[in-house]
């Protein structure tokens, strides 16, 4: 098969590598229908996350079909259209019985193109597919689902829920890439007040308000906390997300929320922040981090499905999945090409899930 694969810092290839076999008695194999490309990948290439060996195939977000199950898989069969995504389960750690997936000590959490041959692919082996893949109703096209593979439960999760945005509340969202973007759509669901997207660069800011926030803020231009008190009577935000992953956004969040609010850190650090308690000491402040579970991953499919949220508008470029080399390029210059989040469109190859008359005629 064809696959995207990282040969060490800055190198990429488009090649033939092995189809992927059953190994554990767990695994499904999936072919690959749509896939897409994170910032998580850049940082990657960049060198960032070491632990990425050169001869990985890279991607941890896909939709596709299962061609093949292992002995132990009792809830697929071959041709069920399923959501693989960023994170995987083994289902019966500590963490993955609390519901914490990412956290997985037996196995899973962020394994695809990262520990394991990843999603940028024709073919992938997906490790504990009972309990890690989510079944996509036949209703749902490939971009409806596909950005729950990683962006939405992320900011979901570990922006909102954590960040415990609520009715009224006035949300400031560090960063309006695609997290700070699924953070301005999710929060929604909560009815805040009033959301204050702050960024750089104005594209995002203008993207920021195509999708719901109330206000912008270029920090790059205005003293954000000046303005954002200006916007909350002097108090500051009730939460503050951050969605960019440096030092300075860490430190505007907590300058930017009200005694006794909450600062919900997103983005990923390569380096280490000051934490100001000689400041925030007495301001009864909760600051929290994490890994998405993708535990949420269920509810958000069940919302798109019944309309309450329309995650397509993240998808601004669409590519073959054999271009996923010029696919690289556009999404790494998203300053000049816009780009959200770009979708890899594979050609249909070899098997098509039976059509639902053949299984109704066949008594199934
Ligand atoms: N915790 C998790 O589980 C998890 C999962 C996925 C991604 N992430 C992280 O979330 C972060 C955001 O991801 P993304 O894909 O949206 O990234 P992105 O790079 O596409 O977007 C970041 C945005 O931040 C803006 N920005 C950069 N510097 C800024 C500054 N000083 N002030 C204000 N804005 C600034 C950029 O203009 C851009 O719009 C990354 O750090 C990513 O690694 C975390
Ligand atoms: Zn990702
Ligand atoms: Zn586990």
């Amino acid at each position: 098969m064809k696959a995207l694969v990282y040969h060490g810092p800055g190198l990429r290839a488009w090649e033939t590598v092995p189809d992927p076999t059953i190994v554990e008695p767990t695994d499904a194999v999936v072919q690959i229908d749509s896939s897409t490309i994170c910032g998580t990948d850049l940082h990657i290439l960049k060198g960032d996350v070491p632990e990425v060996k050169p001869g990985t195939v890279l991607g941890h977000e896909a939709v596709g079909t299962v061609v093949q199950i292992g002995s132990g898989v009792a809830t697929l069969k071959e041709g069920d259209r399923v959501l693989v995504s960023c994170i995987t389960s083994c289902g019966r750690c500590r963490f993955c019985r609390e519901g914490h997936y990412g956290l997985c000590t037996g196995g899973g959490g962020w394994i695809f193109g990262h520990l394991i041959d990843g999603l940028q692919a024709e073919f992938a082996r997906v490790p504990f597919a009972d309990t890690s893949v989510h079944k996509v109703p036949e209703s749902l096209t490939d971009e409806q689902v596909l950005f729950l593979a990683d962006i939405l439960p992320t900011a979901y999760e570990v922006g909102i829920l954590n960040g415990r945005v609520g009715p009224g509340d006035t949300v400031a969202i560090v960063g309006a890439g695609p997290i700070g973007l699924a953070a301005i759509m999710t929060a929604k669901l909560f009815t805040p007040g009033r959301i204050i997207a702050i960024d750089i660069d104005p594209g995002r800011l203008a993207k920021a308000r195509e999708f719901g926030a109330d206000a912008t803020i270029d920090n790059g231009r205005e003293d954000p906390v000046a303005a954002a008190k200006e916007l909350t009577g002097g108090l500051g935000v009730d939460v503050a997300i951050e969605a960019v992953g440096v030092p300075e956004t860490f430190e505007l969040c907590t300058d930017l929320i009200r005694p006794g609010g909450r600062v919900a850190n997103v983005g990923v650090h390569g380096h280490s922040a000051t934490l100001h308690l000689e400041k925030l000491w007495i301001q009864d402040v909760t600051i929290t981090t994490g890994l998405v579970d993708t535990v949420t991953t269920p509810t958000l499919m069940q919302l798109i499905e019944q309309g309450k949220l329309d995650p397509t508008p993240f998808a601004t470029h669409r590519f073959a999945l054999a271009d996923t080399m010029a696919a690289y390029d556009t999404f790494g210059a998203a300053a000049e090409s816009n780009a959200l989040k770009v979708v890899l469109e594979a050609e249909r190859l070899a098997i098509e899930p039976p059509h639902r008359e053949e299984l109704v005629g066949a008594g199934v």
